[in-house]
C-alpha cells in the first residue's frame, strides 16, 4: 500500500528538495519500499496540482519550479474541500512558513482521516496550549520534529520522558544555526559586523539579518519544544531579549542594516573579551525553567561557562539540554547540526515513515 502526500508549500526551498529526494532516494519505488510514497497534491501559496492517481516526477519538478501551472486557489477551504472529496489517507506536508496553515492543520486533524507533517512552526506557536496539545497529542497522526532542530530528536526526547514520567522541570538550548555562527565568530576574535555578514554571505541568515538578530524565531522554537514538555505557556509569556538593541531592527534595508552592525562592534567586543577573561563565552540561549514556584521561559544573550554544554557548542550546531525531576543531578542533551535545506528534507521523509502503520525495512538500493 502506498504512502500518499500532498506537499504545500512545495515552490519552496524546502518543498523543491524534498520533492527531488523524494525521486532520487526511490522512495516511490515498490520494489525497495512496501509503502512507496506517491505525491497526489502540490500547491503553492495561490495555485495547486491534485490527481488522484498520483503526479509523476516531471510533472511535480515543473511545479516546484514554477514552470507549469496548477489550479488557482483562494484559501485553505479550497485544499480541505480537495482532501476531503479523497477516498484515500494523505499525509500533509507543510513547508509554508505561514500561520495561516493552523486552519489547516486543524481541519485535517478535527475533520479528516488524514494526517499532517509540518516544518512550518508558525501554527503551534501562534494556537493556544489547548489546541496544540489537542494537535500534537494525535502522534500518528501528526508529526511536528522538522518545526524545531530542523527534525532532531529533541521532540522525540521530551515527549518521550513525558510519558515515562521523568518531568523535564528546566529546558535550555541554543537553538538558531546563525546566531550560534554569530557568537562563535565573536568568540574567535572576529568583529560583530563581521561576523553578522559573513552569515549572511553564507547562506544563514533571512534576506535581511534582523529578522534573525530579533530572537523571534528562537522564542517560538522554545515555546514548542515546553510546550512539548507539557509547560502551559503561550509566545507573549517568552520574555525575549534581541540579539541587538530593537532600535536597529527597525532598517529593513539589509544592506543599511549590515552597516549599521559595525556602531556595535566594540560594545560586543568588550562583552565576549570580559566573558572569555572569566572561562565564559556569549551564547544566544532559549531558556525555560519550571523548577521554582512559577515558569520562566525567555531568550537572549547571555555569558555561559565555557566548559558548559551551550559554551562548548560551535558554529552553526544546536542544543537542547533537559533536567528533569526524577533523575536530578544529570541531564539528557540532543546536538544537531544547524538546520539546512537537505536535513530538513531528509526529516521530513523520516517523519513520513513513522507515520506508516506497519512499516517494513526498505530493500538495498540498486547499485
Ligand atoms: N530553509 C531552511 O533551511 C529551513 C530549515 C528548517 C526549517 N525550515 C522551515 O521550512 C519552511 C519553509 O522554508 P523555506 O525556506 O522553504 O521557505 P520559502 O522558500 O519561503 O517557501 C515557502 C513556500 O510556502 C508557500 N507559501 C507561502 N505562503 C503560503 C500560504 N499562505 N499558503 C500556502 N503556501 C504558502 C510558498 O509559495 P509561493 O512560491 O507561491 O510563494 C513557497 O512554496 C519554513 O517554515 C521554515 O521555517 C526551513
Amino acid at each position: 500500500m502506498e504512502q500518499n502526500v500532498f506537499i504545500i508549500g512545495a515552490t519552496g526551498k524546502v518543498g523543491r528538495r524534498l520533492i527531488s529526494q523524494i525521486f532520487e532516494k526511490e522512495d516511490t519505488s515498490s520494489l525497495r519500499h512496501s509503502h512507496p510514497t506517491t505525491i497526489l497534491g502540490l500547491a503553492s501559496s495561490t495555485e495547486y496540482l491534485y490527481s488522484g492517481e498520483g503526479i509523476d516526477e516531471k510533472n511535480a519538478i515543473l511545479f516546484s519550479k514554477k514552470r507549469i501551472d496548477g489550479k488557482r486557489y483562494s484559501g485553505i477551504e479550497d485544499i480541505l474541500k480537495v482532501l476531503r472529496r479523497s477516498s484515500k489517507s494523505i499525509s500533509v506536508i507543510d513547508v509554508t512558513a505561514s500561520a495561516d496553515m493552523l486552519e489547516l492543520h486543524r481541519g485535517i486533524i478535527d475533520g479528516t482521516k488524514h494526517k499532517v507533517v509540518t516544518a512550518n512552526k508558525a501554527p503551534l506557536a501562534v494556537c493556544d496550549f489547548d489546541t496544540f496539545q489537542t494537535l500534537t497529542s494525535k502522534t500518528q497522526r501528526y508529526g511536528f520534529r522538522c518545526s524545531v532542530m530542523a527534525g532532531a530528536e529533541a521532540v522525540d526526547k521530551l515527549r518521550d520522558l513525558c510519558d515515562l514520567g521523568d518531568t523535564p522541570v528546566r529546558i535550555e538550548g541554543s537553538f538558531s544555526g546563525t546566531l550560534g555562527f554569530i557568537t562563535t565568530e565573536l568568540q574567535k576574535g572576529k568583529r560583530f559586523s563581521y561576523a553578522v555578514r559573513e552569515a549572511a554571505r553564507l547562506g544563514y541568515t533571512e534576506p535581511n539579518p534582523a529578522s534573525d538578530l530579533d530572537g523571534s524565531d528562537v522564542a517560538r522554537k522554545i515555546l514548542i519544544l515546553s510546550r512539548t514538555a507539557g509547560f502551559r505557556v503561550n509566545l507573549e509569556d517568552v520574555k525575549i531579549t534581541p540579539f541587538v538593541p530593537k532600535g536597529y531592527l527597525l532598517e529593513s534595508d539589509p544592506e543599511k542594516f549590515l552597516k549599521s552592525m559595525e556602531r556595535l562592534d566594540e560594545g560586543f567586543r568588550k562583552r565576549m573579551e570580559s566573558a572569555l577573561k572569566r572561562g565564559k563565552t556569549l551564547r544566544y540561549v532559549a531558556c525555560a525553567d519550571a523548577s521554582g514556584d512559577q515558569l520562566r521561559i525567555k531568550a537572549g544573550l547571555e555569558s555561559v561557562d565555557l566548559m558548559s554544554p551551550l559554551g562548548q557548542l560551535l558554529g552553526t550546531a544546536n542544543k537542547i539540554v533537559i533536567i528533569t525531576k526524577t533523575y536530578g543531578k544529570g541531564y539528557y542533551s540532543v546536538e544537531a547540526p544547524g538546520a539546512g535545506i537537505d536535513i530538513t528534507a531528509q526529516n521530513i521523509r523520516r517523519d513520513l515513515l513513522y507515520q506508516l502503520e506497519e512499516r517494513q525495512v526498505a530493500q538495498p538500493e540498486k547499485k
